[in-house]
C-alpha cells in the first residue's frame, strides 16, 4: 500500500463535533435528536467530513447537559432510542462517515445506579467505586476546588462521609484506582465498539487520578477564577495514567480502525501534558490541545502557539487542532465579532484545514455561525444558572444550527430549546449553498483540496518568515510543496516568496487559479487566505 492511499480516517480525515440537541429536530419537540442527525448525513457527506464526534447521548438528568451519565449503555429518550443510534451508525458508515461517542467516565451522575448503591452504606460493595473520605480535623479532607466552583468534597449525611466531585456535586468522581471500576468501563467500551462505534472522545482524562494522600493544592492567584485560584498539583493529572491509557488502548486495539481522542482540560498543564497523553502514538491516538483556541487574533501569537504545540509531540505523536467547541465562545465570536466577520472566518478555515494534524470542526463553524447571545430567562446551562451574570454559561455556543431563513431557521417546527441567533436569516446553510463565495463553499473547497493533496493531509510543516500580521507556512510531501499565506490584518501586507520557483494558486479568498503570482513579493490583500503550489 503506498503512503498516499494509506488513508487513516482519524489522522488524515476531517472530523466535526455535533451537539445533538442543537443539530436538527426531527420530531417537533424543540430539541435536536438522532433521527435529525441521520437526516443531515447527506449534508455532512457533501461537506466532506470523515467522522462525527457526537456530544453525549447517554441517559442523563442533564445537570451538565449529558456530561452526567446515569446509564452508560443507554440512549437518552430526548435523543431517541438504541435502534435510532444503530441506524445512525449504519447510515453514517454507508457514507464513509465514522462516529465517535463522548465517553464521560471521570464521573457519573449522582442518579447512576452505582452511586445510588455506593451512598447506601459504608460497607456497600459499590462504596469503593467512588471516592469517600472522613472529615479531617472537622473539615473536608483537602482544599481542592471543583471546576464548577466551590470545593470538591460534598458531605453526605446518611453515612457521615464526604464524596469527591471534580465538577458539580451531582457528578461524583469514579474511583479509577479500583480495578472493578476499570473493568466495568472497559466492558462498556466493548459494548459500543461491538455495535460498530468507531471510537471515543474521552472527557477530562487528566482528572481521573488524584493524589492518594490528599495533599492540599497550593494557592495561586495567577491560576485564575476558573481554577479556584489554586494550582491543581494534587487534584488532577497524577502519575499512573499511562497504565490506564494502555488498558483503554488495548480494548480499542482489539478492533479494527478504532480510536480515542483525549480531552486534557487544564490550560495550566499546557501542550506538554496533551502530548504526553498520546505517548509515542501508543496511548491516545489524538489529544485535544486548547492553546490555539485560547490565542488572541494575532498572527505572531498563532506562530508561537503552533510551534509550542508541535515541538512537544513525540516522533509518532500527531497533532489535532480545534478552534471551537461546546465549552468556549465560538471562534468567529471571539475573533471576528463586529467587522469583517466572514473574511476572518475564511482565514480561520484555511488555518484549521491546512495545518498539520487532524482538524475538528464544531457544527455551524462551516457557515461562520456566531454565538447566540443569551438572556437570563433562557439559560439552560447550570453554570449560567449558578453564576449569572458574572458567568453566563455555555448556551451561547450551543445554539440551534441555522439551516435556512424560514421559521425556526429550519431547525425545528416549534420554538427551539435555546433561542436562535437573530442573524439566522442571513447566516444559514441554504443561503450559503447558493453563494459561490460563501464561507460554506470555502470550507467545502478546502476540505476537498485537503483530500486531494497529500502535503496537506500528511506533509511536513515549516513556518516561513513573514510580516508580523501574516502567518505563512510550507507543507511538503515528497516533491509536493504547498505554501499557505494567511493575512490576519485588514490591510495589505507584503509576503516574500521563493522567486526561484513558479507558483500557482490552488485556492484563495481573493484570487482564482488564473491569477498570476508576482515572484518578487506578493502584495497580500486584507484578510486574504491564499494557498499556492509549486508549479513544476
Ligand atoms: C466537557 C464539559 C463538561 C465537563 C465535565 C468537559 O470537558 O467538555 O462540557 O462540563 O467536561 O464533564
Amino acid at each position: 500500500m503506498s503512503a498516499e492511499t494509506d488513508f487513516i480516517w482519524w489522522k488524515h480525515g476531517v472530523l466535526c463535533e455535533i451537539w445533538p440537541r442543537s443539530y436538527y429536530d426531527s420530531n417537533g419537540d424543540g430539541s435536536g435528536d438522532i433521527q435529525g442527525i441521520i437526516q443531515k448525513l447527506d449534508y455532512l457527506a457533501e461537506l466532506g467530513i470523515d467522522g462525527i464526534w457526537l456530544g453525549p447521548v447517554n441517559k442523563s438528568p442533564m445537570v451538565d447537559s449529558g456530561y452526567d451519565v446515569a446509564d452508560y449503555r443507554s440512549i437518552d429518550p430526548l435523543y431517541g432510542t438504541m435502534a435510532d443510534f444503530e441506524q445512525l451508525l449504519a447510515e453514517a458508515h454507508k457514507r464513509n462517515i465514522h462516529i465517535i461517542m463522548d465517553m464521560v467516565v471521570n464521573h457519573t451522575s449522582d442518579q447512576h445506579a452505582w452511586f445510588k448503591e455506593s451512598r447506601l452504606s459504608r460497607d456497600n460493595p459499590k462504596r469503593d467505586w467512588y471516592i469517600w473520605h472522613d472529615r479531617k480535623r472537622g473539615r473536608p479532607p483537602s482544599n481542592w476546588k471543583a471546576a464548577m466552583g466551590g470545593g470538591v468534597w460534598q458531605w453526605d449525611n446518611a453515612t457521615k462521609q464526604y464524596y469527591l466531585h471534580s465538577f458539580f456535586k451531582e457528578q461524583p468522581d469514579l474511583n479509577w484506582r479500583n480495578p472493578a471500576v476499570r473493568q466495568e468501563i472497559y466492558a462498556t467500551m466493548r459494548f459500543w465498539l461491538d455495535k460498530g462505534v468507531d471510537g471515543f472522545r474521552c472527557d477530562v482524562l487528566n482528572y481521573f487520578l488524584k493524589d492518594d494522600q490528599l495533599r492540599d493544592n497550593p494557592t495561586s492567584l495567577s491560576a485564575g477564577i476558573f481554577n479556584g485560584f489554586q494550582k491543581h498539583l494534587y487534584s488532577r493529572s497524577q502519575p499512573g495514567m499511562e497504565e490506564i491509557l494502555r488498558q483503554m488502548r488495548a480494548v480499542l486495539d482489539g478492533y479494527k480502525d478504532r480510536m480515542m481522542v483525549g480531552e486534557v482540560f487544564v490550560a495550566q498543564d499546557g501542550p506538554a501534558m496533551a502530548a504526553a497523553f498520546m505517548g509515542d502514538g501508543d496511548l491516545c491516538h489524538l489529544s485535544f490541545e486548547f492553546s490555539l483556541l485560547f490565542t488572541k487574533w494575532d498572527a505572531a501569537r498563532f506562530k508561537e502557539m503552533i510551534n509550542g504545540w508541535f515541538a512537544v509531540l513525540s516522533a509518532k505523536g500527531w497533532p489535532c487542532n480545534v478552534l471551537s467547541n461546546h465549552d468556549q465562545p465560538r471562534a468567529v465570536t471571539r475573533w471576528a465579532a463586529g467587522a469583517d466577520t466572514q473574511k476572518r472566518a475564511k482565514v480561520m478555515a484555511a488555518l484549521l484545514l491546512t495545518l498539520r494534524g487532524t482538524p475538528f470542526l464544531y457544527y455551524g463553524e462551516e457557515i461562520g455561525m456566531p454565538d447566540s447571545p443569551i438572556k437570563r430567562g433562557d439559560v439552560m446551562d447550570t453554570v449560567g444558572k449558578m453564576y449569572w451574570p458574572i458567568v453566563k454559561g455555555r448556551d451561547a455556543e450551543r445554539s440551534p444550527m441555522q439551516w435556512n431563513a424560514g421559521p425556526q431557521a429550519g431547525f425545528s417546527s416549534v420554538k427551539p430549546w435555546l433561542p436562535l441567533n437573530a442573524d439566522y436569516s442571513e447566516i444559514n446553510v441554504a443561503a450559503q449553498e447558493k453563494d459561490p463565495l460563501s464561507v460554506l463553499n470555502f470550507y467545502r473547497r478546502l476540505i476537498a483540496l485537503r483530500r486531494e493533496k497529500p502535503a496537506l493531509q500528511r506533509g511536513g510543516y515549516e513556518q516561513v518568515p513573514s510580516d508580523k500580521n501574516i502567518l505563512a507556512y510550507r507543507r511538503t510531501y515528497h516533491n509536493e510543496e504547498i505554501l499557505v499565506i494567511l493575512n490576519f490584518a485588514g490591510e495589505r501586507k507584503v509576503q516574500a516568496i521563493d522567486s526561484s520557483k513558479r507558483w500557482k494558486v490552488l485556492l484563495g479568498t481573493q484570487r482564482s487559479s488564473e491569477s498570476a503570482i508576482d515572484k518578487d513579493g506578493l502584495a497580500v490583500y486584507p484578510y486574504e487566505a491564499l494557498i499556492l503550489e509549486e508549479d513544476k
